[in-house]
């Protein structure tokens, strides 16, 4: 299962910008059995850890997140980038490659001592992951894991977790997408 994960996802070269390995998780949503399997192995491993909070990080962790979220009985909060949730929030800034943004997170979107874990599709340095743990974990949340279908282990996103467990299915190496 996870090698039809890893080929159903495509790699496009220098996009947004030369040098970077796209690595374009639309092509297995195209895929009904691929897509299937990749939210059903996050849920037969979530579903009885007591877990009632499903984060998912814009843009990306919305096409997981939600999925995971009803299949295991859990909420779905929205992680938003700066400015596009309507109420009051809560700010979290991380760095991009040039600059900062900032993950935002609805204020009573969840409760003290709730168990969340949060979805993106990809990890690469870990300061989005990073965000959206500080976010959950200054409401009160227990962050259990967080998960992604693809990880880029050379940039060691884990080491910015401060320890809460990152689960990936699939580790494309940098040199396997050069060229
Ligand atoms: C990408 C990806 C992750 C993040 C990982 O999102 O979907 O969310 O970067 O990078 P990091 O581990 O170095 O923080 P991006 O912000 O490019 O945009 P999108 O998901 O909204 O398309
Ligand atoms: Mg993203």
């Amino acid at each position: 299962r996870l090698q039809a994960i890893s080929d159903a996802i495509r790699v496009i070269p220098h996009f947004p910008k030369p040098g970077i390995m796209f690595q374009d998780i639309t092509t297995l949503l195209l895929n009904h059995k691929v897509f299937k399997d990749t939210v059903d192995i996050f849920v037969d491993r979530y579903k009885d850890m007591g877990i009632s909070v499903v984060a998912g990080i814009e843009a990306r962790g919305f096409m997981f997140g939600p999925s995971i979220a009803l299949a295991i009985g859990a909420k779905f909060v929205p992680l938003r980038k700066r400015g596009k949730l309507p109420g009051k929030v809560v700010c979290e800034a991380y760095e991009l490659e040039y600059g900062k943004d900032c993950l935002e997170m609805h204020v009573g979107a969840v409760e003290k001592g709730e168990k969340a874990v949060v979805v993106d599709d990809l990890v690469a340095t870990g300061g989005t992951l990073r965000a959206a743990i500080k976010l959950l974990e200054c409401m009160g949340a227990e962050v259990v894991e967080c998960a992604c279908v693809i990880g880029l282990p050379e940039l060691k996103g884990q080491n910015r977790l401060n320890g809460t467990p990152l689960y990936v299915l699939v580790e494309p190496t940098i040199l396997e997408n050069c060229c």
